[in-house]
């Protein structure tokens, strides 16, 4: 039977049984959750009612160390180390917080009560790290491993381990085998996909992998095969690992087993430093954090923010910072930037922030009549993914909308009354080259980017502005919320700056700050006007709403 007809023959049988590994997602607390009382080591404490053990303890400060339990995938209870005591008809039985609901006034005991807590924990830590290899000082997730963590609070065991037996399990690189469909299976370094290398002995075997790609990615290409203590993570035979969202693999992995090509052995993760901002390649605007050091990204990662993205973020979006430093336009003169007489054609990419579509606004005043905004792109807008894009490449498509641009396919059909054209990251050659031939009857055309992009090529003159990865401002994302983006200290020239301040100071009324743009904005679009920059937070604000 093909694999694929296979693995949906599973599915069915699996899902119409509701049968194990096909379990609920878990419910998370919201600020409505109900509050009921629940007694913790013999204390009473108010928790949220509607969520399950490990949440409740969490939002009362109390830290469970769990493993296979993660917030946004289907709760599969198989890891064994968030266990709590809990009273019952039968005395005080063990049960695991993470798919335990919360009911009032039930009776529970952490570690700090119990000594039988504590030692099951310990004993479930020890039973993990039994067959896991001493890798920290060569791996990846050293620093950011939750069995690193979990070992600091609940385990701390002296090995009892005997070294003449060995490992004799899948992990162990001598064990690695073809099996026969010429796939080699265990061991060390396993090139599971095109973006993903398998360190298979670091696998505790959580099956986080495997509910990530079933759940959230809907297209299941990974399953635990084998039994007991040689089970392994693996691909259906002849099969990859290869898709669009196969990077979060990495970032749900509790272990350094799923290791991402591009970032093995770059950096230790305590060098970096984290700066907050959000993916400006799609109108989604998935939150991320771009970790760098030294001048220079190293990977960027989802941020969670649970109306947006939640913890997911598309390879596309991951990866697209490979290219930031390449090809950038340098800084030159701003006097070179001459409008001359005639029809002014002002067009903002969809990567320019509500501060530049202000700035750029102001410009338009200053110019009088005879200037005219336009904004977006001429890529196609395609569908969203319901997971972390909605498929507009524009990603300030809305901030366009309440600043009152129009669009880039109205100037493309009156480009003839126009004289001057400034673009300001809308790289449009690049995106349609024949549509764009259109924008050769304006002669005067210059072109604010921060890549020498072919509409750089093709501009009078070209200068160079901050990527949206350098740069402080907000956007509007397709779900109405506003968003804050962070410089990173990753500009390769100083001498770069940010599009606002450059077409601020074009208008006669230089910004000094996002701050300063942002207040600007808040003149020309009511939906601003009660917020201030300082009061965005940084999962946003929700336009009209609350959040
Ligand atoms: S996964 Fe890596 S960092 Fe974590 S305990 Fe294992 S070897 Fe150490
Ligand atoms: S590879 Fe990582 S996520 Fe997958 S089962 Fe192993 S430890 Fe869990
Ligand atoms: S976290 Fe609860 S069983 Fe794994």
């Amino acid at each position: 039977m093909p694999s694929r007809v296979f693995r949906k023959t599973i599915v069915l049988e699996f899902s119409g049984n509701n049968m194990s590994n096909y379990y609920n997602m878990p419910k998370l607390p919201t600020e409505n959750s109900p509050k009921v009382e629940i007694f913790v080591d013999d204390k009473p404490v108010m928790v949220p009612g509607d969520t399950n053990l490990l949440e409740a303890l969490k939002a009362v400060g109390i830290e469970t160390p769990h493993v296979c339990y993660h917030p946004y995938l289907p709760v599969s209870g198989n890891c064994r180390q968030c266990l709590v005591e809990q009273e019952g008809p039968r005395g005080r039985m063990l049960v695991i917080s993470c798919y335990t609901p919360v009911t009032p006034g039930m009776k529970i005991y952490t570690p700090a009560s119990s000594a039988r807590v504590k030692n099951a924990r310990k004993a479930t830590q020890e039973f993990m790290l039994v067959n896991h290899p001493l890798d920290c000082p060569i791996c990846d997730k050293a620093g950011e491993c939750t069995l690193q963590e979990n070992y600091m609070e609940a385990g701390q065991n002296e090995s009892r381990l005997r070294p003449e037996y060995g490992k004799n399990y899948h992990g162990n690189p001598e064990h690695q085998f073809i099996d026969a469909k010429g796939q080699l299976r265990g061991g060390k370094h396993v090139d599971i996909g095109p973006r993903i290398l398998l360190d298979e002995e670091r696998c505790v075997q959580c099956d986080r992998c495997v509910r990530f790609m079933r759940s959230i990615a809907k297209d299941e290409q990974l399953q635990l095969a084998g039994r007991a203590d040689h089970t392994y993570i693996t691909t259906f035979p002849g099969e990859k690992l290869d898709h669009e969202y196969d990077l979060c693999v990495t970032d749900v992995c509790p272990t350094g087993a799923m290791t991402a090509k591009y970032f093995r052995f770059q950096k230790r993760v305590w060098l970096l430093s984290h700066t907050p901002t959000i993916s400006m390649d799609d109108s989604l605007g998935a939150n991320i954090w771009l970790d760098h050091a030294d001048g220079r990204i190293y990977r960027v990662m989802p941020r969670c923010n649970p109306e947006v993205n939640r913890s997911w973020l598309s390879n596309t979006s991951r990866l697209a910072f490979q290219q930031f430093d390449k090809n950038r336009l340098p800084a030159i003169d701003a006097s070179a930037i001459q409008i001359s007489g005639g029809k002014v054609a002002l067009v903002a990419g969809g990567t320019c922030t509500n501060e530049d579509l202000a700035a750029l606004k102001m410009l338009k005043e200053s110019l009088g009549d005879r200037a005219e905004l336009f904004g977006g792109s001429l890529l196609k807008v395609g569908a969203p993914d319901g997971i972390a894009k909605s498929g507009d490449p524009v990603a300030n498509r809305e901030g366009l909308k309440l600043m009152g641009f129009a669009d880039v396919a109205e100037l493309l059909k009156r480009a003839g009354e126009f004289s001057n054209l400034i673009t300001v990251n809308a790289d449009l050659y690049g995106e349609d080259a024949s549509a764009a031939k259109a924008l050769d009857k304006i002669s005067n055309r210059i072109a604010l980017s921060a890549f020498d992009d072919a509409t750089a090529k093709k501009a009078k003159v070209a200068f160079g502005i901050r990527h949206w990865s350098e740069v402080q401002g907000t956007m509007v994302n397709s779900l109405n919320i506003l968003q804050k983006l962070s410089a990173a200290p990753t500009c390769p020239d100083e001498k770069l700056a940010p599009a606002y301040e450059v077409i601020s100071a074009l208008a006669g009324n230089k910004f000094g700050s996002a701050c300063e743009a942002f207040k600007k904005a808040r003149e020309y679009v009511p939906a601003f006007a009660d917020i201030t920059y300082d009061a965005i937070k940084s999962t946003g604000k929700l336009l009209g709403g609350n959040a």
